[in-house]
C-alpha cells in the first residue's frame, strides 16, 4: 500500500511530534545523525558571504551544522511546520527561518548560492513540484545536497528492526514511526533518486554514503 502523504496531514504531524523531535532523533540514530549531517555539509562549497537555504528544516540541524563551518554564509531555513520553526529560532540565533512550503517558494528566481534538504523530500506529496521549486531558486552552478535513507540493504533492515521497540518505549504515539518506517521503505534508492533529479535539471557533483549505505548524500549542480 502507498501511504498518503496529505500535506495538511504530514503538516499536523511534524507540528505535534516537533517538542520530542531533536530526543528521538538522537534515539533512533543512536547518537549519529549529528555527525552525518556534519559530514555532509563538510562537502559543500560554502564561501564566505554565501546565501543557503535549508528547505524542509525542521528544529534547525542543518543550519547550525551549515554555521559551524563558516559562520561568514547567510543561513535561511524554511518548514512548512510552525512548532518545527518555533524550536529553530530558539535553537539557532544566527539563522533566519520562515515558515513556507517547499513546494512554493517564498523566494526570488536564483536567490540562493547552495540549497540542502535533510529527511525533507521522503515527506512532500508533490515532490516533482519541491524540486522544481529548488531548481528556481539556486542559482546557476549552485549546489543542492539532499540527505536521507540510502540503499534498502540489510542494515537498513536492522534499523527497521531495532527501532520500533525503542520508539515503544520512550514514545507514546507509535503512529509517526509507523509512518517513518513506511516513509522509509517506499523511498526511491540513491541511483533512482539521481535520476529523478536529474530529470529536474541538476547533474550530480557528489555522492556519498553513511552508515553502511543506510544513510546516503547526493551533491547535484545546478
Ligand atoms: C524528518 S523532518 C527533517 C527535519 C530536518 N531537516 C532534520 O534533518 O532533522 C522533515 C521536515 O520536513 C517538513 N516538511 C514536510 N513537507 C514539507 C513541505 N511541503 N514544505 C515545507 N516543509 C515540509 C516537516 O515539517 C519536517 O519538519
Amino acid at each position: 500500500m502507498t501511504i498518503s502523504k496529505n500535506p495538511e496531514k504530514i503538516k499536523e504531524m511534524f507540528n505535534l511530534i516537533a517538542e520530542k523531535y531533536d530526543f528521538n532523533n538522537n534515539l533512533i540514530s543512536l547518537g549519529t545523525h549529528r555527525l552525518v549531517k556534519h559530514l555532509s555539509a563538510k562537502e559543500l562549497r560554502l564561501d564566505d558571504g554565501a546565501k543557503v537555504l535549508d528547505e524542509c528544516c525542521g528544529t534547525g540541524d542543518f543550519a547550525q551544522e551549515l554555521l559551524r563551518l563558516n559562520s561568514l554564509i547567510k543561513v535561511i531555513g524554511c518548514d512548512f511546520s510552525e512548532n518545527m520553526v518555533n524550536l529553530a529560532v530558539k535553537k539557532v540565533k544566527k539563522a533566519e527561518f520562515v515558515v513556507a512550503d517547499c513546494t512554493n517558494l517564498p523566494f526570488e528566481n536564483e536567490s540562493f548560492d547552495t540549497i540542502t534538504m535533510g529527511f525533507g523530500l521522503r515527506n512532500i506529496e508533490d515532490y516533482e513540484q519541491a524540486l522544481d521549486e529548488t531548481f528556481r531558486v539556486l542559482k546557476k552552478g549552485g549546489e543542492f545536497l539532499h540527505l536521507d535513507f540510502g540503499r534498502k540493504n540489510i542494515f537498513s533492515k536492522v534499523f527497521d528492526i531495532i527501532v520500533p521497540p525503542l520508539i515503544k518505549i520512550f514514545y507514546g504515539e507509535k503512529l509517526p514511526y509507523k509512518y517513518l518506517l513506511q516513509s522509509k521503505r517506499e523511498f526511491p534508492e540513491p541511483q533512482e533518486l539521481i535520476k529523478i533529479f536529474e530529470s529536474h535539471g541538476f547533474s550530480l557533483k557528489k555522492r556519498k554514503d553513511f552508515l553502511y549505505g543506510v544513510i546516503s548524500m547526493q551533491i547535484m549542480e545546478k
